[in-house]
């Protein structure tokens, strides 16, 4: 896969028809995981073919945010609707049933276990042996590599069958946590690449970022937050050029690494 070339390009088309159709909203959504409110009131949302960013420095809330959508905070207030319908009363499993997909912040794959098995014990999929082979031709490296204990990968493989056990599911929506966070720095050029394929197969993203500038560069938009609540929004491409967001949150020197 050329990496580069993906990402100088991003796939966003806004001629696809779905693309106005919000997926996802979360409105004024506040909580935390005792007394002390740690989201202050977040509103962002994701229309059908999008990849936005959330970006901030560490302890903005970013991985919070992503529990409170998947229903894995203790207490929230607010609304999520997911295709219209609120889902901030219903367990993460009814979430995950409704196509919302998550790959936590720590590669969420049994060690112990091969790559097949890795797939095979993902709850709630209905054709198991159809997605397992539709996911392998999809991810040639996890296919080489079916039979090694998931314990033996490299952590870009690890990755990758961290998001196709995401994907056994069919989600339209995957929440990321820090895709690339664990990987060597040669190796996440290719997982942003892989990120960026992923509308084309029907799997809209909201990718929570450290590497901010890279993640925006294969977004649409994105959601800067601070203190639990959103500094700044707008379009990829105005962020990346924003004097404040640079300053503040981008990492005013750095250049994109495209
Ligand atoms: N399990 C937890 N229990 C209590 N506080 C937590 C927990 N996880 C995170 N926090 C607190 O919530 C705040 C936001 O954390 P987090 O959402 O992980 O930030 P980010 O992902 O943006 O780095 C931090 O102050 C952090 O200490
Ligand atoms: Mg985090």
């Amino acid at each position: 896969m050329s990496a580069g070339a993906d990402l100088s390009t991003p796939a966003y088309s806004p001629r696809r028809g779905s693309a106005e159709t919000i997926l996802l909203s979360v409105e004024d959504v506040r909580g935390g995981y005792g007394e002390v409110d740690i989201l202050n009131g977040v509103s962002l949302n994701l229309r059908s073919g999008e990849i936005v960013t959330v970006a901030g420095t560490n302890g903005a809330g970013k991985s919070t945010l992503a529990k409170a959508i998947m229903g894995l905070l203790p207490r929230v207030s607010g609304r999520i609707l997911f295709e219209g319908a609120d889902v901030l009363g219903l367990p993460t499993e009814d979430r995950a049933g409704r196509g919302v997909g998550y790959v936590p912040q720590v590669a969420n794959v049994f060690s112990a276990l091969s790559v097949l098995e890795n797939l095979q014990v993902v709850a709630g999929v209905n054709n198991k042996r159809l997605r397992i082979a539709e996911l392998l031709e999809a991810f040639p490296l996890l296919a080489e590599r079916r039979r090694a204990r998931a314990g033996s990968l490299s952590g870009g493989e690890r990755q990758q069958l961290a998001f196709a056990r995401a994907l056994m599911t069919s989600p339209r929506l995957m929440i990321l946590d820090e895709p690339t966070a664990a990987l060597s720095p040669a190796k996440v050029a290719e997982a942003f690449a892989l990120i960026a394929r992923l509308p084309s197969l029907g799997v809209s993203v909201l990718a929570v970022e450290q590497r901010a500038r890279q993640c925006l560069a294969i977004s649409q938009r994105g959601y800067i937050l601070d203190g639990g609540m959103v500094a700044i929004e707008g379009e990829a491409a105005m962020l990346l050029a924003d004097e404040q967001a640079a300053e503040l949150y981008l990492g005013r020197t750095a250049k994109p690494q495209l």
